[in-house]
């Protein structure tokens, strides 16, 4: 695909979709990676003196105007970050940035109002996608996150521009990519969260690339019903359990050691301060529900193979690591992968967060910022906003 460094941006009207959709508080962002993350971009067309248009989408707005999800706080942010003047208009189309745009001048930046306040962005109406493009001559995508989105921020722009890929989006295929195709062996997946349903592509993709996968999380409570446990009222999808009796079947084909928790922390309410304990995977007693599938035996066993891998990718906590009782199993598989000397990738969302959350951040060698989009690239699937962009002739 094209790149930032095809394209002579002086003096452009350059349209930048940037995944800017970050954790708010109270109107605060609580974790700014994201918008870290796109500066390098940012930073290099301000200094090739390209007119920089932002855009993102911010939450689910359901296509109308939520006041709690204008970008007004992220454009005051990004404008720290910079150290540069970011404006702000209210609106993504119309008059309002048309007029925005006329007065920009070389290396200003403009940061457009929530694309899905429109309900054309996720419907990728041609006419809205058509209006975002008329504020400018170029179009870059760095919004990684969002490139598993055929949206028209995404996707529909660039029926109407070039589309170049920023250096945030390259780091991102990069980084991914070499861990997917070109792996170190033993090459060890880690897949948790909650349900099998979200990850079967994944499993079975995984299953033709790795030589572990383990797995933990509400997905493992699955598994552990398809071996014919117990599992009390945990967390299962009943009807995947065919489903996951054939993943393990093909596992054991493939020569892949699908491996399960061996011990895990049980607890009697979905509670922080719930009454728990270790239990063997084999023995939940009824009533009692798996709030973290890394018990000592687990974490020991887990970390054991990660110590020994030469790629590790993760997706999913194994944990409700969101309680601190409950992020024990999280938290050691993300030291076991700081320890260890293997490429450590991290997909983004619950498992980029449980990472931060343990300050192990400088240890991995890549944390992405896209949840979603990361799932997809470890499903082998291609991203439509990458596909979407011009290619190298
Ligand atoms: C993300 O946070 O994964 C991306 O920004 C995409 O958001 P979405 O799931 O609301 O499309």
């Amino acid at each position: 695909k094209k790149t930032l460094k095809d394209v002579d941006f002086k003096g452009k009207r350059t349209l930048v979709r940037v995944d800017f959709n970050v954790p708010l508080e109270d109107g605060k962002i609580t974790d700014d990676t994201r918008i870290e993350a796109a500066l390098p971009t940012i930073k290099y067309l301000v200094d090739e003196g390209a007119k920089v248009i932002l855009m993102s989408h911010l939450g689910r707005p359901k296509g109308k105007v939520v006041d709690s999800l204008r970008l007004d706080p992220v454009a005051q942010r990004l404008a720290e970050l910079l150290g540069k003047e970011v404006t702000k208009v209210d609106d993504c189309i119309g008059d309002e940035p048309k007029e925005a745009v006329s007065e920009m001048e070389n290396g200003d930046v403009l940061l457009l109002e929530n694309t899905r306040f429109h309900a054309g962005e996720k419907k990728n109406d041609p006419d809205f996608a058509r209006q975002l493009a008329e504020l400018a001559e170029v179009f870059v995508n760095d919004a990684f996150g969002a490139a598993h989105r055929a949206h028209a921020s995404t996707v529909g722009v660039t029926e109407h521009l070039p589309s170049v890929a920023g250096f945030l989006l390259q780091r991102e295929l990069n980084a991914l990519g070499e861990a997917m195709e070109n792996p170190g062996h033993p090459f060890v997946a880690i897949l948790g969260g909650a349900k099998v349903s979200d990850k079967i592509g994944v499993i079975k993709n995984l299953l033709d690339k790795v030589d572990y996968l383990l797995v933990g999380g509400g997905i493992a409570n699955t598994f552990l019903l398809a071996k014919g446990y117990e599992v009390g009222d945990s967390l299962v999808e009943e009807d995947k359990v065919e489903l996951a009796k054939e993943l393990l079947k093909e596992a054991e084909e493939k020569g892949v050691d699908l491996v399960l928790p061996e011990d895990v922390v049980i607890a009697e309410e979905f509670k922080e301060d719930a009454n728990h304990k270790v239990v063997s995977a084999d023995s939940i007693p009824e009533g009692w529900q798996i709030l973290d599938s890394g018990g000592p035996k687990t974490i020991e066993k887990y970390s054991d193979i990660i110590a020994k891998a030469e790629t590790v990718i993760w997706n999913g906590p194994i944990g409700v690591f969101e309680m601190d009782t409950f992020a024990k199993g999280t938290n050691a598989l993300a030291e076991a992968m700081a320890r260890s000397s293997a490429r450590t990738v991290i997909g983004g969302g619950d498992s980029a967060a449980a990472v931060k959350k343990a300050g192990l951040e400088d240890k991995m060698s890549h944390i992405s910022t896209g949840g979603g989009a990361s799932l997809m690239f470890f499903e082998g699937k291609p991203l439509p906003g990458v596909e979407a962009l011009d290619d190298v002739e």
